[in-house]
């Protein structure tokens, strides 16, 4: 396995996905674990990723000067390369030009890291500070029009630098970089698939759990059920899920999904239906925080009256992703600002004192899938979208009532059926309608009508922390506006939202 160490750099989720396609595990550490913490992790190489910061910043993040003392191997990343070049020794300093953008690098002396890489080669760069004298024992492997030192190497100790980003994808050889430090420098093997890391998973789960009890929210999202499936493998029957239809579900949803669990999930589910407490609390208000907080709050509630039924359960489990684990944790301690409060990340009933199972919190939501097939989860479970927990509460812009939510629910069962019929499901992160509380005026046979407006959002995207608006056929769009506004009475008007994450969000409200 590979530590890397987060200086804050916006591609480090990116340098632990290259290093996954190689089939090698790797984990993301803040720079406050200390020497003795990444040895006991045993890790084959470490990889200290770039940030924002200037080395010689007051306060400018560093990791346990220690790690250069463990006989690891180190691959120094941007801003990693400058503070271990710094740390041993070296000098760094303000570049005379900033250089961002792609630059052509030159390999000037051999070196593990560019094995099968000679001559001149496109990278990507992002700094403003270089390397202006290098410690004793590393060498200079490689340059760029405007920086002398972009590539360093110490072959004994096995440290190496880059100054571009091998992890972006327009850094051409940039794979092979990060391949040659695991394989030829670390001799890692290839060697983590999903069986692994289920079998590695289910004998974690009852290391901790023991004999005692784990309950669990079931939403029949991917997440959850992977959780579900792998806390049955691991401890049977000693797991109760608890499923909460808050009224707030797509069209039939709740029903298909009950049928779905209770088929393919042979769990003990506990089903609540607590939809017009839901809808009562919501009566009136429009305020997007206001309805998360309440809807929050009771599903809190209903979730703990249940989970109080449940005899000497002392554990939790959630379905807990990697990207909600590195966001929630910012690399200089930094609070980052709240845009939404979602309710499914910390939200645990305190006085339960419950402990956590996160079986999931190192793994992206690729990865979950995959772990979802082969645990032999349903396709259909495996790929469905990411449904918010606040659901189509959060997509009735203004007052949620049941009048409002049954036009919704008719628009969306059209939005995607069309969407899985022109085989556009899996290949968008989200498909849903949203409803606007605004009319507009139309022409229907003879007559002025004075209607909904509905807009339609389609992203792309691979972890919701940024989105693209899907660039789906006009003629689709098209069909879907047809069938919309001829089907679902209360709706005149349709549109498509064209707007990016971010500075959009993917959700409305
Ligand atoms: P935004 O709208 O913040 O959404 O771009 C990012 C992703 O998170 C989903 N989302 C939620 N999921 N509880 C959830 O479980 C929530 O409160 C919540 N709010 C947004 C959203 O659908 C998208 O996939």
């Amino acid at each position: 396995m590979i530590v890397i160490i987060d200086f804050g750099s916006q591609f480090n989720q990116l340098i632990a996905r290259r290093v996954r396609e190689c089939r090698v595990y790797c984990q993301i550490e803040p720079p406050s674990i200390s020497a003795a913490e990444i040895r006991a992790l045993a890790p084959e190489g470490i990889i200290l990723s770039g940030g924002p910061s200037s080395i010689y910043e007051a306060g400018s993040p560093r990791v346990d000067a220690g790690i250069f003392e463990l006989g690891i191997p180190v691959l120094g990343i941007c801003y990693g390369m400058q503070f271990m070049i710094d740390t041993l020794g070296g000098r760094v300093k303000k570049a005379a030009k900033r250089e961002y953008g792609f630059a052509s690098l030159s390999v000037t002396a051999p070196s593990a890291l560019f094995n099968d890489i000679t001559g001149e080669t496109v990278t990507w760069m992002s700094h403003g500070d270089s390397i202006e004298a290098v410690p004793e024992g590393f060498e200079i492997t490689a340059s760029t029009e405007n920086t002398a030192v972009a590539a360093v190497a110490n072959p004994e100790k096995k440290f190496y630098g880059v100054q571009f980003h091998p992890e972006v994808e327009h850094t051409v050889k940039g794979r092979k970089v990060i391949q040659n430090f695991l394989f030829d420098v670390c001799a890692c093997k290839r060697s983590w698939t999903m069986k692994s890391f289920a079998r590695d998973a289910i004998a974690q789960i009852r290391e901790s759990v023991g004999d005692k009890k784990v309950i669990l929210g079931l939403s029949g999202g991917v997440d959850s059920s992977v959780t579900a499936l792998l806390i049955h493998q691991a401890i049977g029957a000693n797991l109760t899920c608890i499923f909460v239809d808050n009224g707030l579900l797509r069209k039939n949803e709740a029903d298909q999904l009950k049928e779905k669990l209770k088929r393919h999930l042979s769990i003990n589910i506990r089903f609540v239906n607590a939809a017009s407490q839901f809808i009562d609390a919501l009566s009136g208000v429009t305020d997007p925080e206001r309805k998360r907080r309440i809807i929050g709050k009771i599903f809190m509630d209903v979730f703990e009256a249940e989970a109080m039924k449940i005899k000497d359960a002392d554990f939790l489990g959630q379905g807990t992703l990697y990207p909600d684990i590195i966001e929630s944790r910012s690399a200089f301690g930094g609070p980052t600002a709240v845009i939404k409060s979602h309710h499914n990340v910390g939200g645990l009933p305190e006085k339960m004192k419950l402990k956590l199972v996160e079986p999931l919190k190192y793994l992206f939501k690729d990865e979950v899938r995959k772990l979802g097939k082969t645990l032999g989860l349903d396709e259909d479970l495996v790929w469905r979208q990411p449904f918010p927990g606040p659901g189509l509460a959060i997509r009735v812009i203004g007052e949620v009532t049941q009048k409002r939510l049954e036009v919704l629910r008719e628009v969306d069962a059209v939005l995607q059926e069309e969407i899985r019929a022109a085989g556009y499901y899996r290949k968008l992160w989200q498909s849903f309608a949203v409803l606007l509380p605004i009319k507009s005026v139309g022409i229907m046979g003879d007559g002025r009508t004075y209607e909904n407006i509905v807009a339609i959002r389609a992203v792309t995207s691979k972890d919701a922390m940024t989105a693209d608006w899907a660039k789906l056929p006009h003629k689709l769009l098209g069909k879907i506006s047809n069938r919309i506004i001829n089907e679902v009475r209360g709706v005149n008007r349709v549109v498509y939202d064209i707007s990016s994450k971010p500075p959009s969000t993917i959700e409305w409200e």
